[in-house]
């Protein structure tokens, strides 16, 4: 165990946060940690959105199905999947529009997710609180629309970021053994894997230190999973250029 590992295992997902503002040049550096993660050839496919704006921030809070987090931490982030700058080099070079291909949308869609967690973790190594925002898809035309995203490009998630004002415990993810598949992948287990980790996350959402629960892992899952269908995405996703074919 080194100490990028030991901040990897530590992580948990920060919600409140102190009044200390964080400085655009730790921000700077954070967004750069994020750049410096692995791109599908080379395409870079992503763009921060600094919100600066408080009433932008207080619409898309609201958006979001008003997570107070996101009006309250000292920087918030939309972070988008951007095939724009891609779009632009096809046209530079003569070779056509961007068709809105599933691939292309799978590629900006991964490259957006790793520098997301890059920045995260650097954010994480120098003891700011984070955590990601998924909420701003339940009503993504508002955030494109506050932000000015034009075609190409996607808020996929946001990114709230500040000096933690609270200490939660890390959440006990699934076994190793489970998620590591030998050779092929192994079904059979699949239904005594998911009943072993409801029973841990029974014992954890029982004795955390806050908002304990009487629950497990699959309750939780199948509430948040189906509840979240968001059957908006697919036409907003085709309206901004991608999943066309
Ligand atoms: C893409 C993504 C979207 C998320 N969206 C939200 C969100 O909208 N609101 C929120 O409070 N947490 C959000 N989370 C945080 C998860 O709930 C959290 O990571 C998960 O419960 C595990 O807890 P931990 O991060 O503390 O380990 C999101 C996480 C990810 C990766």
């Amino acid at each position: 165990m080194n100490k990028v590992m030991e901040t990897m295992l530590s992580h948990r997902s920060v919600r409140k946060y102190t009044d200390e503002p964080v400085s655009n040049e730790m921000l700077e550096s954070i967004v750069a940690c994020g750049q410096a993660a692995a791109t599908s050839s080379f395409i870079q496919a992503y763009s921060v959105v600094h919100v600066t704006d408080t009433d932008h921030r207080a619409q898309i809070a609201k958006a979001a199905g008003g997570q107070v987090w996101v009006n309250n931490a000292p920087v918030f982030l939309v972070l988008c999947a951007d095939m724009l700058r891609i779009n632009q080099c096809c046209v530079g070079q003569e070779m056509g529009e961007l068709e809105g291909y599933a691939e292309h949308f799978m590629a900006a869609t991964v490259d957006v997710g790793l520098a997301a967690q890059n920045m995260m973790l650097a954010a994480e190594s120098l003891g700011l609180g984070c955590v990601f925002i998924g909420g701003i898809r339940n009503d993504p035309a508002v955030v494109r629309d506050l932000l000015e995203l034009p075609k190409h490009v996607y808020p996929a998630f946001g990114l709230c970021l500040g000096w933690p004002d609270q200490d939660t415990e890390v959440k006990p993810r699934m076994p190793v053994d489970v998620v590591i598949h030998q050779g092929k992948y192994r079904a059979d287990t699949v239904a005594e894997d998911v009943a072993g980790y409801d029973q841990v996350m029974s014992e954890y959402y029982g004795s955390r230190s806050g908002n304990q629960r009487v629950s497990n892992w699959s309750e939780q899952t199948a509430a948040a999973i189906q509840k979240k269908k968001r059957e908006h995405m697919l036409a907003f996703l085709q309206e901004q250029g991608f999943l066309l074919r």
